[in-house]
C-alpha cells in the first residue's frame, strides 16, 4: 500500500489499515484496524470485549486496564498495531460470572464495587500486588491502586476487598 509521507493517510484518502493477531484470554484472534486506532478500541469494538472500559482516554482512570505480555497496561495509551503478536488478558479472562476468581469473589463479598466501571484497573492492580506481597498493609494497597479512579465506593471497600482476598489466599496456601 502506498502511503502519503506527511498526512498519515493513503493515496485513497483513507487512514492506513492492517490486520493484527493477538492471543486474547488464551484464544487467537485477528482484527482489522486502522494504524491510528487505540488498543482499547480494537478490544471493545472489533473483539467485542466490552468489560474493558473507556473512561478518560488519557491514562488517568484505569478503566481500560488489561495485561499485555504479562504486564498491566492502560490500553488507551497504546496503539493496537503496536500490540500485534502479543498475549492479552482482559478482565474477562480473570473469571466468569459462574466461576469468579477468588479476588473477584472478595470484591463481591465486600461490596468492592458498585457500577463496576473501575473494576479492570482495580482487579489487575490487586492481582499484581498480591502476587508479590501476600500480606499487604492498607497503605500498600492504596499505593498499588493509586492509578485507578472510582467514582462510587470511596475506595475503603476496595481496600477491604483486596486485604481480604490476600488473607484468603494465605489461608489456602497454608492449608
Ligand atoms: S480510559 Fe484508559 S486510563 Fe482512562
Ligand atoms: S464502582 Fe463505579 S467507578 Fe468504581
Amino acid at each position: 500500500m502506498s502511503m502519503s509521507d506527511t498526512s498519515g493517510v493513503t493515496e485513497s484518502g483513507q487512514p492506513p489499515r492492517r490486520t493484527i493477531t493477538l492471543t486474547v484470554n488464551g484464544e487467537r484472534r485477528t482484527a482489522e484496524c486502522e494504524d491510528r486506532q487505540l488498543l482499547v478500541e480494537v478490544i471493545r469494538e472489533q473483539l467485542h470485549l466490552k468489560a474493558t472500559h473507556v473512561g478518560c482516554l488519557n491514562g488517568d482512570c484505569g478503566a481500560c486496564t488489561l495485561e499485555l505480555d504479562g504486564q498491566i497496561v492502560k490500553s488507551c495509551l497504546l496503539l493496537a498495531a503496536s500490540a500485534d503478536g502479543a498475549e492479552v488478558r482482559t478482565v474477562d479472562g480473570l473469571g466468569t460470572p459462574q466461576e469468579l476468581s477468588p479476588l473477584q469473589e472478595s470484591f463481591w463479598d465486600n461490596d468492592g464495587f458498585q457500577c463496576g466501571f473501575c473494576l479492570p484497573g482495580h482487579l489487575f492492580a490487586a492481582r499484581d500486588l498480591i502476587a508479590v506481597n501476600a500480606d499487604p498493609t492498607d497503605e500498600e494497597i492504596r499505593h498499588a491502586i493509586a492509578g485507578n479512579l472510582c467514582r462510587c465506593t470511596g475506595y475503603q471497600r476496595i481496600v477491604t476487598s483486596i486485604r481480604e482476598a490476600a488473607a484468603r489466599a494465605r489461608t489456602v496456601a497454608e492449608a
